[in-house]
């Protein structure tokens, strides 16, 4: 706790290197630590029990943000266009990937979440403790019809793994998003478009701008323009 709070003071001091910075990113593994370490969290950040911004509060306290959910909703909706509301949602992963991005998807009013792990108790542990009606884990056995919306949230495809799912997930109207990213097509995404050659698939750069750029509005009260951001970055890929 002391040592946090001692980086903070040191990343956000005035006279430092860093100029009086107004806060940092946290990325993971140290998102869970750093919510037990701030003084107040945003909903966000309690319902994920997950921080991945720090900033001030004006009376000098740490404070801690969540801008994974929001961020990735953004690109699903805005940038993709990808509606989310009464969709069938299919999320795969309950690690502290999944965990941070759940009750932003819930609020945009999917039909259901359906919440599958390779190992289903961490499912139904996350479905227990967020209780929303329409988000219910399932195990891999029960996985027996397409989906509109898939989110891959594991981390199987960073050491090339396959992650273990019926091919029947994926149809044409799918939409398939990876929340890795890398060069060329994700492991996951190839995986999908090899089930259902029409289905849409995208990686997570594009969450992983629109994050950025709603951590940089809670510093600066800025908001940042995404999508020549996105281009670049996916052009330097
Ligand atoms: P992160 O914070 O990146 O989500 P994590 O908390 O370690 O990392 O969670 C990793 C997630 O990927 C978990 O849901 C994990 O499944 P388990 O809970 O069963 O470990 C999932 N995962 C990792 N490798 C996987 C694989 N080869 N197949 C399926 N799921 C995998």
């Amino acid at each position: 706790d002391g040592q946090f709070n001692a980086v903070a003071d040191t990343f956000m001091q005035d006279g430092t290197g860093m100029q009086g910075g107004t806060g940092f990113n946290i990325t993971l593994p140290c998102k869970l630590d750093a919510w037990q370490y701030v003084a107040r969290a945003s909903d966000s950040a309690n319902l994920a029990q997950a921080v991945n911004t720090i900033s001030r509060s004006k009376d000098g306290e740490l404070r801690g943000d969540n801008t994974d959910g929001a961020g990735l909703v953004r690109d699903l909706q805005d940038n993709l266009g990808w509606q989310v509301k009464d969709k069938k949602v299919l999320v795969l992963g309950a690690g502290g990937a999944v965990s941070g991005v759940l009750s932003d998807l819930l609020k945009c009013s999917p039909a259901s979440v359906h919440l599958c792990n390779r190992t289903t108790a961490k499912a139904e542990a996350l479905a227990e403790r967020l209780a929303d009606s329409r988000l219910q884990a399932v195990s891999r056995a029960a996985l027996g019809a397409a989906y509109d919306l898939v989110i891959n949230g594991t981390s199987a495809g960073l050491t090339q793994q396959d992650v273990d799912v019926p091919g029947k997930i994926i149809a044409d109207h799918s939409c398939c998003y990876d929340m890795v990213y890398g060069t060329g097509v994700t492991r996951f995404n190839g995986w999908c478009k090899q089930q259902s050659s029409q289905c849409d698939v995208t990686d997570g750069l594009g969450m992983l701008v629109e994050q950025a750029a709603l951590a940089f509005h809670i510093w600066t009260g800025r908001s940042a323009v995404t999508a020549p951001v996105i281009q670049l970055i996916r052009q330097a890929l």
